[in-house]
C-alpha cells in the first residue's frame, strides 16, 4: 500500500517533499493533473469532478490514503467528496481508504488551536489584533474557507484573502524570475492597500506559491512569518497514521511521479526547488 499525493500540478510537490523527508520508508505516488491545471479559475463542480477522478486513480494504483496537497481541491471539493462519494466508494473497494486535506492543518497552525476547538461566540465585538493575509487561487478565495474557519476559532484574527489568478499558471509553465517576482509583488502590494497596511503574518494558501516563497518573503516586510503548509500537513499526517494503524503507508520507500499531462522532465524552476531532476510518467 502507498500514500497518494494529489495536486493540479507541481505545487503539491512542496508538500510531497516534506512528506518524503518525514516518512522516508513509506511508499508514495504523486499525481499531478497537469492536463487540467490550473484549477483555481474553474467552476466548483469541475473541481469536485477532477479531484474525485484524481483520488480514484490513486486508489486504483494501490494507495489507501490520498493527501490533497492542493488548497483549491481541499477548499472546494473535500467536504463534498467525504460526504457524498467516499463512503460508497470505500464499500465498493472493500478496504479502508481516506482522503486528507491541507486546510485543516493550516488552520490549526494559524490559530494555534486544534481543529475541534471552536471559540465560544461572545456578543460583544472582539478587537482584531492580528492581521493574517492569505494568498490563494480565486476558487479558494471565493470559498472563504480561511475566513470562516479561523473566525470560528479566533475572533481576534482578521483574515484578508488575496486571489492571485495568474500565479499558479505562471509557476506551472516555468515562467522567468522577473515575471514571477512582479506578479508576487503586485499581489503583496494590492493586499496591503486593501488592509491599509501589511499583514502581520501570511499563509501561502496555494501549494504552488511555496516554490516562490522567497519572492513572497522579499515582497512582504522583512521577517513576516509565513505559515508553512508542508510542515503542518506532515505533522497532521503523522498524527493520522498513528491514530489509524489500519492505513498502511508501505515500507519500501518507493516514489512514483505521474502526470495526466506531458510526461518527462519538469522545468528548471521545479527541479531547482526539488533539488534533483524529476521525471514524470504518464498517469
Ligand atoms: N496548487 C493548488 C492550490 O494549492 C492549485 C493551483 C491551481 O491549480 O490553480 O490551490
Amino acid at each position: 500500500m502507498a500514500i497518494g499525493v494529489f495536486d493540479s500540478g507541481v505545487g503539491g510537490l512542496t508538500v510531497h517533499h516534506r512528506l518524503v523527508e518525514r516518512f522516508p520508508t513509506a511508499d508514495f505516488v504523486y499525481l499531478a493533473d497537469q492536463a487540467n491545471a490550473p484549477y483555481g479559475g474553474r467552476p466548483g463542480e469541475e473541481i469536485v469532478d477532477l479531484t474525485r477522478a484524481g483520488c480514484e486513480r490513486l486508489f486504483d494504483l494501490g494507495c489507501n490514503l490520498v493527501v490533497l496537497a492542493c488548497n483549491t481541491a481541499a477548499a472546494v471539493a473535500l467536504r463534498r467528496l467525504q460526504q457524498t462519494w467516499l463512503p460508497g466508494y470505500r464499500r465498493e473497494l472493500g478496504r479502508p481508504v481516506n482522503v486528507l486535506g491541507i486546510i485543516v492543518p493550516t488552520i490549526e497552525a494559524a490559530t494555534g488551536l486544534p481543529w475541534e476547538h471552536e471559540a465560544e461566540r461572545r456578543g460583544d465585538k472582539v478587537e482584531k489584533l492580528d492581521v493574517l493575509g492569505v494568498f490563494c487561487t480565486p476558487a479558494t478565495c471565493s470559498s472563504r474557507v480561511y475566513e470562516i474557519e479561523i473566525d470560528k476559532r479566533r475572533q481576534d484574527v482578521a483574515v484578508f484573502s488575496e486571489p492571485c489568478p495568474e500565479l499558479a499558471r505562471l509557476i506551472e509553465s516555468g515562467a522567468g524570475a522577473v515575471e514571477l517576482a512582479q506578479c508576487v509583488e503586485a499581489h503583496a502590494k494590492a493586499l496591503a492597500t486593501r488592509i491599509g497596511r501589511a499583514p502581520d503574518r501570511a499563509i501561502l494558501g496555494c501549494t504552488h506559491y511555496e516554490i516562490v516563497a522567497d519572492m513572497f518573503r522579499a515582497a512582504l516586510p522583512p521577517g513576516t512569518p509565513l505559515i508553512h503548509q508542508p510542515d503542518s500537513t506532515a505533522a497532521a499526517l503523522a498524527g493520522y497514521l498513528e491514530r489509524h494503524p489500519e492505513i498502511e503507508p508501505g515500507a519500501g520507500g518507493s516514489r512514483r511521479f505521474l502526470t495526466t499531462g506531458k510526461p518527462g522532465a519538469q522545468h528548471s524552476l521545479v527541479e531547482t526547488f526539488w533539488g534533483a531532476p524529476l521525471t514524470f510518467e504518464a498517469a
